[in-house]
């Protein structure tokens, strides 16, 4: 199976990008990130990204005058190394049908959330406020929409009486760092396949809870 190529967008901290980079780098998965963009200048993870030797950018939205622009851009860089899949890590910007069909690669993304529930900014805080017993994260391909697409991986967690939208988010945390790179790894061993909004794991023969919750 060949090595996949990855590209990583981001706006912060990146301790998703740094599991990925762990696991590629620990040969978890069959996997490199070749270039990661931010829209932030100061994002933690662009620095992560320089530790590692990785090309990376700050393409600065300020700079252009149409979302259409500034996304042409993106795919600009992005184009110019070959890469299979474009990951979201963090990335938090709307990206519309321009940069999906310029990109021409599929698209991940991971939402702390348990999707389709509490889309969008602060799914954290929309769960605390809710008052959801379980919470969790989602990795997902991106559609159209805004945490829409077909969902291939999920994890659970339990969300307790006294949580704070830190302690939530610090426990949904950790089980995306073993998620991203899990989904990272299937489409490694090219054992994801999308029908439609379903999404099936090749071989591993169990309910999709099973693969969850394990
Ligand atoms: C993560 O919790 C990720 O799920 C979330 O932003 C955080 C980024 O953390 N993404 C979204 O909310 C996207 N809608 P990180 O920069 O440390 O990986």
């Amino acid at each position: 199976m060949k090595r996949l190529r990855l590209a990583v967008l981001v706006s912060g901290r990146g301790s998703n990008l740094q599991a990925i980079l762990k696991a590629c780098k620990g040969g978890q998965i069959n996997a490199e990130v070749v270039v990661v963009l931010s829209d932030q200048e100061n994002a933690v993870a662009l620095e992560r990204a320089k530790k590692e030797g990785i090309p990376s950018f700050w393409v600065n939205p300020a700079e252009f005058s149409t979302k259409k622009e500034y996304e042409e851009k993106l795919v600009q860089v992005i184009n110019s190394f070959t890469v299979d899949y474009l990951l979201l890590a963090g990335f938090m910007r709307v990206l519309s049908t321009v940069f999906m069909r310029g990109v021409k690669v599929p698209l991940l993304n991971i939402h702390p959330s348990l999707l389709p529930a509490f889309t969008g900014l602060h799914a954290q805080r929309q769960a605390l406020e809710y008052g959801v017993r379980y919470s969790g994260c989602t990795v997902h391909f991106v559609d159209e929409g805004v945490d829409t697409g077909p969902i291939i991986l999920q994890a659970v967690v339990p969300v307790y009486p006294n949580d704070t939208e830190e302690s939530l988010s610090q426990r949904i945390l950790q089980e995306e760092h073993r998620l991203y790179p899990k989904v990272v790894q299937l489409l490694s061993e090219g054992k994801i396949r999308c029908e439609g909004r379903k999404v099936m794991i090749i071989g591993e023969g169990q309910t999709s809870e099973k693969i969850c919750l394990n």
